[in-house]
């Protein structure tokens, strides 16, 4: 049913499950029915997934996904009433899907500490599971970006409107950018940078070329710029198209990822605005679960097949 070389599959080199992420800048575009129902379509291939709602200060996947307010959370967990994740799990009706829910937040979830960060990703790591899919917040809040960065694969969910595709180019600057202040912990890299920027100034000096011009300043900078920029593989999908031409926003987007950004973004697919989302949404139903033969159910599983082909890959 899967085929073991998929990018999905766990792979000889790898122990644990594959995250992904899904964000995105904008709030409201999707990526909370996108994460649900994307999860349900990997389960149904027969994928153990778990789908983890990390946005800690307004959580409702489980609405999305029909589970009532489940009464243990990562609020538990990350209070440590709970020592491990899978004390925290919410079953759901769906064969092989597990919910780890943020409902019921306490006060001052929604700013985890670091060292909380770094413990629930870990966990995430070590769960048992094929797949941990990341429901993010809206936002470029240092969390969000976080969990986006520590994931193997990151989905950028964008609405064809102006505002949502702005806001999502000011995410992945925001990410990058939170990389590349990763890497000036190196002092050769901080160095580096600094000059590069400093002979970019007066002309209009991409992400890309920044970090062009740095990778030329030794051998040293190059090795570590490109081992601290490694990974998430990105790619994106558009959701809520009504017209035609909103189909070519996707492979344009990703044109401009390659060519201002030096990321080489997949792009996954195209959902239409449907009827079918806002009426499973008031059955509190999954979409893939009421109705699995509408287009935006058929749309997500061709961008469950086609994050599973592919694995995105940085320029
Ligand atoms: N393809 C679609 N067709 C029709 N309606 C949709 C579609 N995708 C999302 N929606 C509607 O948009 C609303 C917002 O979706 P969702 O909650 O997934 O957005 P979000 O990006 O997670 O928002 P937030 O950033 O606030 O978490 C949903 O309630 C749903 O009704
Ligand atoms: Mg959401």
């Amino acid at each position: 049913m899967i085929a073991p070389s998929s990018a999905l599959a766990l792979s000889e080199d790898r122990t644990g499950p594959r995250i992904v992420a899904v964000g995105g800048g904008k709030g409201g575009v999707g990526k909370t029915v996108i994460t649900a129902n994307l999860a349900i379509a990997l389960a149904e291939r027969g994928y153990r997934v778990a789908v983890v709602d990390v946005d800690l200060g307004g959580a409702n996947l489980h609405t999305v996904l029909g589970v009532p307010c489940p009464d243990r959370t990562l609020a538990d967990f990350l209070e440590r009433r709970a020592p491990t994740l899978q004390e925290v799990i919410t079953p759901t009706s769906v064969p092989n899907l597990c919910l780890l829910s943020a409902a019921r937040p306490q006060l001052g979830m929604a700013n985890l500490k670091h060292a909380s960060k770094l413990r629930l990703l870990r966990h995430f790591r070590e769960f048992d599971a094929d797949c941990v899919l990341l429901d993010l917040g809206a936002g470029t809040a240092f969390d969000t970006l976080d969990f986006f960065l520590a994931a193997h694969q990151g989905v950028l969910v964008v609405a064809p409107t102006p505002t949502s595709v702005e806001n999502t180019y000011h995410f992945i600057r925001a990410a990058l950018s939170r990389k590349l202040a990763a890497a000036a912990k190196h002092r050769s890299v901080a160095s580096a940078l600094r000059r590069a920027q400093e002979a970019g100034k007066g002309s209009l000096q991409s992400p890309r070329e920044l970090i062009a011009r740095a990778k030329e300043m030794g051998a040293e900078v190059e090795r570590l710029l490109s081992a601290e920029l490694k990974g998430p593989g990105w790619s994106l999908a558009v959701n809520q198209a009504r017209k035609l031409r909103d189909r070519e926003l996707g492979p344009k987007m990703a044109k401009v990822c390659r060519e201002h950004f030096g990321i080489a973004l997949e792009y996954l697919e195209c959902l239409g605005d449907d009827e079918s989302v806002w009426d499973s949404i008031e059955l509190k139903r999954p979409t893939l679960s009421a109705f699995p033969d509408c287009a935006f159910s058929k749309g997500v599983r061709v961008m469950a097949s086609n994050l599973i082909q592919g694995g995105g890959t940085h320029a």
